[in-house]
């Protein structure tokens, strides 16, 4: 089989890494940029951080607070309009998935004509935009490696995403101290994301190599890590790990895709307005168990990244049937709520089951799965 993978985005990760940013955004040749981030950010103080290191280093700013939760095409629309006009020549994003895929979105309008929901899919030859900096400030969705920007279309009701080379950073700061603040719901949720984009990356059709090896050390370094800063978030050595747990598992779905789960979690998202990572974790184990059928020497992989001991003699049931209840089990340590503790009846989780199975990403699920076989893993995850 031939494949092709690689990793786009460089990297500095350490303790106060952000520190560097006026610095670094200064040697990408900026002189004037947006800061993109949310309200609350700057009430923890954050913001105000980078902004005086920018300005420390002589870079002008121009701040947008309006980031809200996914991101819908107007707020981006807005902020382009913004930038185009104060004649940007950067972008520093600082926050989580919301923040960095605005500021992937206002790029992609830098230079090509909104809306944006014009350039919705896969897109080879859009005009360049500036350069990006990202710097996340929680450790689960990965955007900050990757090459697509997730939208919200208002007129629509949907989410979709730009996948093009627009949507990629300059460069990611990774600073475990700007997440020691996550609260403890959050650490679990976004934790549960980066872990479903690490085991769907490792089953799905896309798998390579690379992705292979970023997911089991994602998966790793979650089953160790994730309990200990849900526990504990000031344990900087968790975030640490959290934070490179992340974006390998970033890295390993920008390379390899995800599948069946992330249309189940998009889907749930969008018609009960779960947190994705909720929405995530709620049916993971039960499609990891699915995939098993065929991908059973992966999902035996990532039951022993999960530290689960599997037989040699074990059939591709058995293998999955450890692997739901090994990743259940961590689910539950992080109190994450299933799909009835949500308040969603059955029938209602149910009758998304069409929608999910005409999803795009089912293309990368291992095996075929009729619209009846996702109901059922629903059925199956509904209580557990
Ligand atoms: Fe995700």
């Amino acid at each position: 089989m031939i494949t092709s993978f690689g990793v786009f985005v460089p990297i500095i990760m350490g303790r106060g890494a952000s520190y560097r940013t006026g610095l670094k955004v200064r040697e990408l040749g900026c002189k004037k940029v947006m800061v993109v981030y949310d309200k609350g950010l700057k009430e923890l103080g954050i913001t105000d951080v980078i902004l005086d290191n920018l300005h420390n280093a002589g870079v002008e700013t121009i701040s947008f607070d309006g980031v809200v939760p996914d991101p819908p095409d107007t707020i981006v629309e807005a902020a382009a309009a913004l930038a185009k006009k104060e004649g940007i020549d950067g972008i520093v994003a600082v926050g989580g998935g919301s923040a960095i895929d605005s500021a992937k979105g206002i790029n992609v309008l830098m230079n090509n004509e909104p809306p944006i929901m014009k350039y919705f899919g896969i897109q080879k030859n859009l005009k360049k935009g500036v350069p990006m900096v990202f710097i996340p400030t929680t450790s689960g969705t990965g955007s900050e490696v990757t090459n697509m920007c997730v939208i919200s279309c208002t007129s629509m009701g949907n989410k979709d995403s730009v996948v093009s080379p627009v949507c990629v950073g300059s460069l990611a700061i990774l600073d475990p101290e700007l997440t020691i603040g996550l609260p403890p719901k959050l650490t679990a949720a976004t934790g549960i994301d980066a872990l479903a984009h690490a085991v769907e990356a490792i089953t799905g059709g896309q798998a390579n190599p690379l992705s292979d090896a970023l997911a089991r050390e994602a998966i790793r370094i979650i089953a160790k890590w994730l309990p200990v800063a849900y526990r504990d978030g000031k344990n900087i050595e968790a975030r640490e790990y959290m934070i490179l747990a992340s974006t390998y598992a970033g890295m390993a779905f920008t390379n390899a895709l995800v599948h069946l789960g992330h249309c189940i979690a998009h889907a749930l998202g969008a018609s009960f307005h779960i947190p994705h990572g909720i929405a995530c974790a709620v049916t993971l184990p039960e499609v990891i168990e699915y995939t098993s059928k065929t991908e059973f020497k992966k999902v035996r992989m990532i039951c022993e990244c999960l530290g689960v001991d599997v037989s040699e003699e074990a059939t591709a049931e058995a293998i999955g049937e450890t692997a739901r209840k090994a990743l259940r089990s961590l689910i539950k340590s992080l109190d994450i709520p299933n799909i009835k503790e949500l308040g969603i009846t059955l029938e209602d989780a149910q009758k998304l089951a069409p929608k999910i199975t005409a999803d795009s990403g089912m293309a990368l699920a291992p095996y075929r799965i009729t619209t009846a076989g996702v109901a059922e893993i629903i059925k199956h995850a509904f209580d557990a």
